[in-house]
């Protein structure tokens, strides 16, 4: 299968904080090794969105180096065809033409101590699609998947958006795996975005005794119930503590895993737990946070974990897609051309909870 490739593509392209502009650019041309995709659909991301609001995350502060460049095409969340290929990349990745993939958005260098541990998702250089210029992203027509790259097929028959979302869910399941969940367990997600309600269908899936979402969207939480939720809580109406300690004799919950990417839900989480109970962090943060950690001590000596990423989870994730079990067409609410990507980025970043997956479909509505 080899389709006609144009010359010239349609691609965004980040030029700093607040400065992203469609551009026409080169289709880029695959070397030895790597895949050129047909790019069917990019989804946005929270985090996507504190980049291009110079979160210091990314373009760094008087305690961190800038780790984002500019100059670079964005998306690290997307589906494309194989359009363009040698063997030997066909052979490496057990791909073929035509085929759909999805790929996991870090592409590890392979050599760093993380990576020769096998902990590749905490590779060094850290390479990720869509914010270093060695690895341009999705929000174009076309992307090269570098040989040291990882992507996984998916099936065709899943509308763009959906297939690109195996890139939140597989992170949502890491989240889950990082909560070590036991039978007997309460297990809290606080939000209910694109992250947290990947991470309720995971919790669920683990068949703890009752899976909790916090958020204060009422359609959110609705959206929670059909991704597994057994009790909501509407933090702007009801006290989630008071609710968390009616179901669990005043103990507290056994799990907390905090994807707001909110502040305020840190120390929610800390008091919502049980003594000797599990905080799990997701979220990216826009500004630092302050909790009294004191609680993490010698309140309730706490196991507080971080995790990053989706590794090890794209598998699952892409099956859990494919199964039909997650109400994806109202996960995926909002796809707009590549043209309209700033009006995109701006329903990401309405706060009224209007939408919950925005992505782009670079190759048209399907
Ligand atoms: N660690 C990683 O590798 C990684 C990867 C992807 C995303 N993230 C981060 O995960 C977080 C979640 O991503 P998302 O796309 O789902 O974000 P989102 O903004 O779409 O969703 C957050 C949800 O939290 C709700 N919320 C806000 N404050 C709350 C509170 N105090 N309690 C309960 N709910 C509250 C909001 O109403 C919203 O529905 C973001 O911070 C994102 O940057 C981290
Ligand atoms: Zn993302
Ligand atoms: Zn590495």
């Amino acid at each position: 299968m080899m389709q006609d490739i144009p010359a010239t593509m349609q691609a965004v392209v980040c030029h700093g904080p607040e400065n992203y502009r469609l551009e026409e650019l080169p289709v880029p041309t695959p070397g030895p090794g790597e895949m050129l995709l047909k790019v069917d659909g990019v989804g946005i991301c929270a985090s996507d969105l504190k980049c291009y609001h110079g979160a210091a995350k990314f373009w760094g502060d008087e305690n961190r180096p800038a780790w984002a460049e500019s100059e670079v095409v964005p998306g690290h969340e997307f589906a494309g065809t194989i359009i363009q290929a040698d063997d030997e990349a066909l052979t490496h990745h057990g791909v073929e033409l035509g085929d759909r993939v999805t790929c996991e958005q870090i592409v590890p260098c392979g050599t760093c101590r993380y990576c020769r541990r096998g902990q590749y998702w905490m590779c060094a250089p850290h390479d990720m699609f869509g914010f270093k210029r060695a690895t341009p992203g999705a929000m174009a027509e076309y992307l090269v998947v570098p040989k040291i790259a990882l992507p996984h097929k998916i099936s065709k028959d899943l509308p763009p958006a959906h297939a690109a979302f195996a890139e939140p869910l597989s992170c949502s399941l890491h989240g889950v795996e990082r909560a070590n969940i036991q039978f007997e367990d309460v297990v809290v997600v606080a939000g209910a975005g694109p992250i947290g309600l990947g991470m309720i269908a995971g919790a669920k899936s683990k068949n703890p005794m009752t899976v909790v979402a916090l958020d204060m969207v009422d359609e959110k939480l609705e959206l929670a119930r059909r991704c597994g939720a057994d009790v909501t809580v509407n933090i702007a109406t009801q006290d989630a503590v008071t609710v968390v300690r009616d179901l669990t004799d005043g103990y507290g919950a056994d799990v907390y895993i905090e994807s707001t990417g909110h502040p305020s839900a840190v120390g929610q989480g800390l008091g919502l737990l049980r003594k000797l109970g599990t905080y799990v962090e997701y979220s990216v943060f826009g500004s630092d946070v302050t909790v009294d950690w004191s609680i993490i001590s010698d309140d309730k000596e706490l196991d507080v974990r971080g995790a990053h990423l989706g590794p090890h989870c794209w598998p699952a994730a892409i099956a859990m897609i494919e199964s039909g079990r997650l109400p994806m067409d109202d996960i995926c609410t909002d796809q707009f051309p590549l043209e309209d990507f700033q009006a995109a980025l701006d329903l990401v970043g309405d706060t009224s909870g209007r939408s919950v997956k925005v992505s782009l479909l670079p190759a048209g509505a399907k």
